[in-house]
């Protein structure tokens, strides 16, 4: 336990007539918690919290989030401020290292992800085993994976090790996306370039051809660092607590890397995005301004959600929604750039909020609400966004990845649960089943 963590007095907890008294703690936001890691050895009880919606798996010193308040900031830098005058490089950077670099700092780092932004060239055949038309969440986790096979890790992590494979995760997941991307349409691959930055590379990686020219959207540059920089990081979240899960057990990193691209796919989590632009999308096709699809989202009955709201920990607005929404506005302000589905999603937020159906249950929009809007006007296709979310999340992932490794004891994560199950019976042959 950090220092950084103060004793409150201990919380009493009678059970079975017997007084059990539990540590309590406060972190430096107020944060207030009942240390229960005794709890099993002291009264043979164990806590139920399925969701883990009550329990902090762990300390972090990396991002804070305040739900209710709609807070949310990176080793103590508020996420706007961040959003409006910082980089993803640099965003990387302080997730990993704890603090904002210095200018040698910066051009070290960011010389490093451009020095190691390409993947084994054996890869290359990988691609062409995937059939035609698959998700690029399945080529990307596979691929991250397999990075191991090319980058053995030794059993004692180096400094110097431990810093190279980070960099090639976040330098490389770039490349893999643009090259599921280039072999799902069929065309050649475009290798990264010592010329461009992060994201400038990743959009030429994209979106240029040896015959064709693609000229660089100075405001699409920007508005993709930004949705980077919004999804660097989320504390606990689904995907994150994968990857310490996993890392937990000591896996190769590539492969824990791996494993929160594969909690992020889902639609409940960073899989949302598409499922937005697909929601507004089918409320475009269908002529409607979404007052029906409201209606079938309120609905019980019906399997329709109004995807990009609600929020397992944003109580109010995620303050990234605000800050892709204003990007929106000055996106589709540009002359030639608009987008009907930005109107729709506008109108969906204004007839949500005023719908005692959402107050009631404090549903928000979240951060998915509006970026897939921001990866539209990019010219990314729909099933490539929640790709961008694994780019934009991997400093987050790696920066828990490398604080769990650090910390004074690598516990393994194993939690308990509750048996309802059969009870003991004997083995019968089966001849004698029913
Ligand atoms: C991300 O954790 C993170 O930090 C994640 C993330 C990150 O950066 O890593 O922020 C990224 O995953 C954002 C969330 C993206 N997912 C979506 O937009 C999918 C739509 N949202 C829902 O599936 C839902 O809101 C969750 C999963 C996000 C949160 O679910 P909760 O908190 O467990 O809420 P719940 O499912 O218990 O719902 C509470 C009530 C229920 O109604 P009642 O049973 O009380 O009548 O709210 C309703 C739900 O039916 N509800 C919705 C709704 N979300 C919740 N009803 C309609 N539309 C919705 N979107």
């Amino acid at each position: 336990m950090t220092d950084k963590l103060k004793q409150l007095s201990p919380a009493i907890l009678t059970l079975d007539d017997k007084n059990y008294s539990l540590p309590t703690l406060i972190g430096i936001e107020g944060e207030k918690a009942i240390d229960i890691s005794k709890l099993r050895s002291q009264s043979s009880y164990v806590t139920l919290d399925e969701g883990y919606g009550n329990t902090a798996s762990c300390e972090s010193a990396i991002t804070y989030i305040d739900g209710e308040k709609g807070i949310l900031r990176y080793r103590g830098y508020p996420i706007e401020e961040l959003a409006e005058n910082s980089r993803f490089v640099e965003v990387a950077y302080l997730l990993l290292n704890g603090e904002l670099p210095n200018s040698r700092q910066l051009l070290e780092f960011s010389t490093n992800l451009n020095e190691s932004s390409i993947i084994p060239e054996d890869m290359h055949h990988f691609f062409n085993g995937f059939p035609r038309g698959s998700h690029p969440m399945g080529i990307l986790a596979t691929m991250v994976a397999s990075l191991s096979t090319f980058y053995p890790i030794p059993d004692r992590l180096d400094t110097v090790t431990e810093q190279q494979i980070v960099i090639n995760l976040i330098s490389q997941v770039r490349t893999i996306a643009a090259f599921s991307y280039k072999k799902s349409i069929g065309e050649p691959l475009v290798y990264p370039s010592y010329k461009l930055k992060y994201v400038r590379n990743f959009l030429n990686m994209m979106f240029s051809s040896p015959v064709r020219d693609y000229q660089l959207d100075e405001d699409i540059v920007r508005a993709i660092d930004m949705f980077l920089i919004l999804h660097a990081d989320h504390e606990q979240n689904c995907s994150t607590s994968s990857v310490r899960t996993a890392g937990s057990s000591m896996a190769n990193v590539y492969a824990v890397a791996s494993a929160g691209i594969s909690a992020l796919w889902g639609p409940r989590h960073g899989g949302a995005n598409q499922q937005v632009i697909q929601m507004l999308e089918q409320i475009h096709a269908d002529g409607g301004d979404g007052t029906e699809f409201i209606n079938q989202a309120k609905d019980k009955n019906s399997p329709s959600r109004l995807m990009g709201f609600g929020h397992r920990v944003y109580k109010n607005f995620d303050p990234r929604a605000m800050v892709l929404k204003k990007q929106c506005d000055k996106l589709f302000a540009k002359a030639g750039v608009s987008d009907p589905l930005f109107d729709i999603a506008r109108k969906l937020e204004e007839i949500a909020l005023k719908d005692d159906y959402f107050i009631s249950r404090k549903l928000y929009p979240n951060v998915d609400f509006y970026s897939g809007l921001i990866l539209r006007a990019a010219g990314i296709p729909t099933n490539m966004y929640t790709v961008l979310f694994a780019i934009g999340r991997m400093p987050g992932w790696l920066a828990h990845w490398r604080e769990m490794l650090h910390s004074e004891q690598v516990i393994i994560t194993r939690p308990r649960q509750i048996y309802v199950g059969e009870p003991l019976r004997h083995y019968q042959n089966i001849e004698q089943r029913p």
